[in-house]
């Protein structure tokens, strides 16, 4: 009866199993695999995809009584308790056996069935463990790393504090230093490249614990907030990539939220991207929050222009039992069929209708925004100001060229950056030689590249370099920044524009570097503070390109400004709309053809200006030079070469 209504509704993939373990196996050696191959069945004969997830995320109670070492063990050294999820350490010998023991019997099964289209791998990765199984493999990792203690010794300066390491078997774990203490505290902080190793290790742990062959897999990472795993490295050995969405789970957050994450899951790798877990209807743990009608036509479109092949709702019915009954599904609780299944079908209709549209295009970008991971762990290490949080920093450079309508792909600074007008790299905290290289070839060949504040301060060991700071990335930037100041009382500076570049006056929050210029040009000076005078944003010009150097966390207004001067500069197309709509180009790359999906979040009719000519597939009244969407409709525009 279920998949007899989802095949109704336009349903054409279902995840399932992600959680079954003491289903699939309720003790040891009993393995009940039939439910799970007659729901498969049940699937297929309505012509449904099954994409399997492996159970590993829950091991069964049985398994823990037996290896209760499995049990992960969180920074303050409690053991996470059986009785929930995500209770094992990815490094305990006996978990990755059992783990791959429940995989290969699965895969035995259903390997080579044609029912199933790809496998999940585990749920949602993620958390460090501090048990003595991660310790022990944690040295491993290092003697791989570092090959002799001399050079680690060397690598993290262990003579400060009198650290200095003689045998292996002495590193400790960190302490997990990097949630800050109260000021006057005496620092909990570990020395920062023990830090930062160990959480290269611990990203690596899953990295290496999902390693499955012979199958095609991809696994559902939460956003890219989430700050435990290195997603770059985590996607290498998958065959697709996949995150979950919860736009309404901090309901403050908007539409740059999950545009960011649909475009740095995409920047991973050239390979297709779904969203394996979607809202669909009310959630919350203990408290719910309801989304309004239209929301969830609305939010699946933004995943469909950013670029994802499959949207999957979560979660089909209502669950009635366990933490997750406030996790409304397609269904409810009673499992009949409702008004969110009546607008997913009315939705895949439509999709229908226009996917030949939709065929064969991808999100059109112009620019770039560059992160490192490395960078991110290193700032969360000693996050050093608020005001330069790496993620929040990323979104508002992203957030400012998007408010313009101008695609962004979101890369590593080693990718090919030549395709991009303009790129940004505006929280490059670690640098190298190669990222430094590479930024400069970038610049030479005609690029024009943003550097913002606290550049190139950390080299990949987390030391500081021996150099002018940006190092690395002094000569290119044209300066040196010469002083520092850092408020956490909520102070700004205000900047002026220096005559015939910058147009608006201009502010940073809480960090500011004053520059002295070896070559670059102001742009903007300090017009207060100890800095009054001293450039504060300058441009330098390198072979056929130019470098702007931002010298402090910008606000949101001074991004603005800054952005749509550079986006004239770098001769972007841009496409003004009021700030809750969202403008995504989507190319047709063999015709070079444009269509224009305009989404609107407000709860209230909106009205775009755009020029005349141009059909709307889906919302929208169109006038001869405007178009008016009601609250949360989605407009469809051929705009082919669209330009304001
Ligand atoms: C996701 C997770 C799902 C479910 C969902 C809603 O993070 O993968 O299993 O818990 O959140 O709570």
């Amino acid at each position: 009866m279920d998949a007899g209504m989802m095949a109704e509704a336009g349903i054409n993939v279902v995840r399932m199993a992600e959680f079954s373990w003491s289903t699939l196996e309720p003790q040891r050696g009993t393995v009940e695999f039939g439910w799970l191959d007659r729901a498969v069945s049940l699937m297929a004969e309505k012509g449904i995809d099954v994409v399997l997830g492996t159970p590993t995320a829950a091991p069964p109670g049985w398994l823990i009584a037996e290896h209760p070492d499995i049990l992960r063990i969180d920074g303050d050294g409690r053991m996470f308790p059986f009785g929930h999820r995500r209770h094992y350490c990815p490094n305990n010998a006996s978990y990755r056996q059992e783990s791959r023991r429940i995989v290969a019997a699965l895969a035995q099964w259903f390997g080579a069935d044609e029912r199933i289209g790809a496998w999940q791998i585990d749920n949602e990765f993620g958390e460090r463990c501090f048990c003595p199984r991660c310790e022990a493999a944690f040295r491993e990792w290092l003697e791989v790393r570092y090959g002799s203690l001399e050079q680690l010794n060397a690598s993290w300066g262990t003579a400060f504090w009198s650290q200095s390491y003689r045998s292996w078997d002495h590193i400790p774990l960190p302490a997990a230093g990097d949630i800050p203490l109260p000021e006057g505290f005496m620092p909990a902080s570990p020395s920062p490249g023990h830090a930062l190793d160990y959480r290269r290790f611990a990203s690596d742990s899953f990295v290496e614990y999902q390693q499955v062959p012979d199958l095609p897999i991809t696994h559902n990472m939460r956003s890219f907030r989430f700050k435990e795993l290195d997603f770059q490295k985590l996607a290498r050995d998958l065959d697709f990539l996949a995150w979950d969405n919860y736009p309404l789970l901090n309901a403050s957050e908007g539409w740059l939220e999950p545009a960011l994450n649909c475009d740095a899951i995409r920047g991973l790798k050239d390979v297709p991207f779904w969203v394996m877990e979607q809202q669909v209807g009310p959630l919350g743990w203990e408290t719910i929050r309801t989304p309004r009608r239209g929301q969830m036509r609305l939010h699946s479109y933004q995943m469909l222009a950013h670029g994802a092949e499959v949207v999957c709702y979560f979660r089909w019915r209502s669950a009635r039992f366990g933490t997750e009954q406030h996790w409304y599904g397609v269904l409810d609780h009673d499992g009949r069929p409702n008004r969110r299944l009546r607008e997913l079908g009315e939705l895949a209709k439509e999709l229908e209708r226009i996917a030949g549209l939709l065929a064969g295009t991808v999100p059109a970008a112009q620019a770039a925004v560059v992160y490192d991971y490395d960078a991110r762990f290193a700032l969360e290490i000693q996050p050093t100001n608020p005001a330069l949080a790496h993620v929040d920093t990323l979104r508002a450079h992203y957030g400012a060229l998007r408010l313009q309508g101008i695609g962004v792909d979101v890369l590593e600074p080693t990718a090919d950056l030549s395709p991009y007008r303009l790129v940004t790299a505006p929280s490059l905290y670690v640098v190298d030689e190669a990222v430094a290289a590479a930024l400069r070839s970038y610049v030479e060949d005609g690029g024009l590249l943003v550097l913002g504040p606290r550049s190139a301060f950390k080299d990949r060991t987390n030391a500081v370099p021996e150099q002018p700071l940006p190092a690395w990335l002094d000569e290119l930037a044209g300066l040196e920044v010469s002083d520092i100041a850092s408020f956490l009382d909520g102070r700004t500076a205000q900047l002026e524009p220096v005559e015939g570049v910058g147009s608006a006056d201009a502010a940073f929050d809480g960090w500011f570097e004053e520059l002295t210029l070896k070559g670059a040009r102001a742009v903007y000076r300090y017009r207060d503070h100890d800095f009054a005078g001293s450039p504060a944003i300058a441009i330098n010009a390198v072979g056929a390109g130019r470098v702007v150097y931002i010298g402090g966390a910008a606000t949101k207004e001074t991004l603005a400004h800054l952005y749509a001067w550079l986006a004239r500069e770098a001769g972007l197309d841009v496409f003004g709309a009021p700030e809750d709509v969202e403008v995504v180009r989507l190319r047709r790359p063999e015709s070079g053809s444009e269509l224009l999906f305009l989404l609107n979040y407000a709860h209230a009719e909106r009205t775009i200006s755009i020029p005349g000519g141009l059909a709307s597939h889906l919302d929208g009244a169109l006038e001869t030079e405007s178009l008016v969407l009601g609250p949360h409709g989605v407009a469809l525009l051929e705009a082919n070469g669209v330009s304001r």
